[in-house]
């Protein structure tokens, strides 16, 4: 087998140029490799060789300069992987209707880079999902399209991403890659990829065992967040403050870690992540009974946050729900970014819309949202203002000021609760 760091036009085909696939091409090209994207959407893939990057912790400033030195290059032709000296799959593992993992992308993927795999090859699949897909799925059908014989013509991995949008304190060279293989070799020369941009690798004995550490780590915040979900509705019973016990419990030193309740999951991971796994245990007559439960909780919270709205509303303005007009303030999943996938902020504004509510919303990160467009923030026009994502670049003490009844699930509002016209979770 020809070694990871034989000479070829490409050292890493990365294949998907979304939220993990843009990060990881910038982390190498910076390293000093040369990576060429493959996308199957071609305006992605023209706007990338323009410099111009859809992925907010890519800009473009970023990218147009290693697009000009030819360090990074997209394409819409999966032969390029052919020229690479590695390919590393980042494409979508969402849920279908039902919940079940929907591996359509990685089979696609498999299936149209499979032609171009040659002898000497490392293959790393990056997407979430879980133990086993690596060996019994992926690994047959490209073996099937290439009529090569993984570990013995190819190296096959699984090296989880971690990336986690907006945040900025830890980038994916400083975040650690773990690693696991289909057998020795192929870990070893999947950690030899990442070692060269990466500052830590941590190696694991096979791919099943990086695979479930991925959804180990998003089912502990599903869990976690779930844990505080549920102590906020106890809380609003007991008129204690959630927000207050949880950042008093957070001075602890040792043994606590600080999770904060909120109107719901967001994101393509947390919400989605550990329903793969339950998947695959029922398999094994096993029931995951911490991930159901953490599911049932968290998704109820927008059911849990309109009653809120309800409640403030009628204590606060003698109003009902219907005919009320609501601005709902942050419509993305989390602070300070655009990503509104699985946002808790759609299903809250579905159940008060069909609660007969007139809602609107405001988002400095997000222009249009489920068919309307970001509305001025005018707290005086509305009868109730809803918190759903705390932005930082919005002044909270005005929107109380100027707001008549204030609903906050984010603890947006601290120290600017005047004239009990705040409702906090
Ligand atoms: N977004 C995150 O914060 C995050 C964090 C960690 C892990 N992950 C995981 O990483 C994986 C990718 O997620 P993402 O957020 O980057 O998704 P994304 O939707 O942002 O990007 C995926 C890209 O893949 C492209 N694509 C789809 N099918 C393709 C195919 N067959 N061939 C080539 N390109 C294809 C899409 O056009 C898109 O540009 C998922 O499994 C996700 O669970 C995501």
């Amino acid at each position: 087998m020809t070694a990871v760091s034989e000479a070829h036009p490409y050292d890493i085909a990365v294949i998907g140029a979304g939220y993990v696939g843009m990060p990881h091409a910038q982390t190498f090209a910076e390293a000093g490799k040369r990576v060429v994207l493959v996308d199957v959407v071609p305006s992605v893939v023209e706007a990338i060789n323009r410099g111009e990057s859809h992925i907010k912790d890519v800009p473009s400033e970023t990218l147009k300069p290693l697009v000009e030195s030819g360090a990074i290059s997209a394409t819409t032709d999966f032969s390029s992987v052919r020229d690479a000296a590695a390919i590393v799959i980042a494409v979508p593992t969402p849920l279908s209707p039902q919940r079940e993992p929907d591996l359509s992308y990685i089979e696609r993927a498999a299936r149209d880079l499979a032609p171009h795999l040659r002898p000497g090859h490392l293959v790393v699949l990056e997407s979430t999902t879980y133990p086993g897909t690596t060996r019994d799925v992926l690994k047959p059908l490209l073996e099937e399209g290439s009529g090569l014989k993984a570990g013995a013509d190819f190296h096959l991995a699984f090296a989880p991403e971690r990336v986690d949008p907006g945040r900025t304190d830890f980038t994916t060279r400083t975040t650690p890659k773990v690693v696991g293989g289909i057998d020795t070799a192929s870990t070893e020369a999947a950690a030899a990829l990442y070692r060269a941009a990466v500052d830590h690798v941590h190696t694991v004995s096979t791919a099943e065992a990086a695979e479930l550490t991925k959804l180990l780590e998003n089912i502990y915040r599903a869990v976690n967040i779930a844990l505080v979900n549920e102590l906020a509705q106890l809380c609003d019973r007991m008129e204690i403050d959630v927000w207050e016990v949880v950042e008093a419990a957070a001075t602890k030193p040792f043994g606590f870690t600080s999770f904060k309740p909120g109107p719901g999951l967001g994101g393509h991971c947390i919400p989605l992540d550990p329903y793969y796994l339950a998947w695959k245990a029922r398999e094994f007559d096993f029931n995951t009974r911490f991930v159901e439960l953490a599911g049932e909780i968290n998704n109820n919270m927008p059911y849990f946050c309109r009653s809120l709205i309800s409640q403030a509303l009628n204590h606060g303005a003698g109003k009902s729900v219907s005919g009320s007009k609501i601005l709902v303030i942050g419509v993305a999943y989390k602070p300070d970014i655009d990503d509104v996938r699985e946002s808790p902020a759609e299903k809250l504004i579905h159940l008060l819309r069909n609660a007969g509510a007139e809602v609107s919303y405001h988002d400095p990160h997000v222009p249009e949202f489920d068919g309307m467009t970001s509305a001025p923030l005018e707290p005086e026009a509305y009868d109730c203002v809803a918190i759903v994502t705390n932005h930082s670049s919005i002044d909270y003490g005005d929107v109380v000021r100027r707001g008549h009844v204030i609903v906050d699930f984010r603890n947006a509002t601290k120290g600017h609760e005047i004239g009990g016209k705040v409702w906090k979770l």
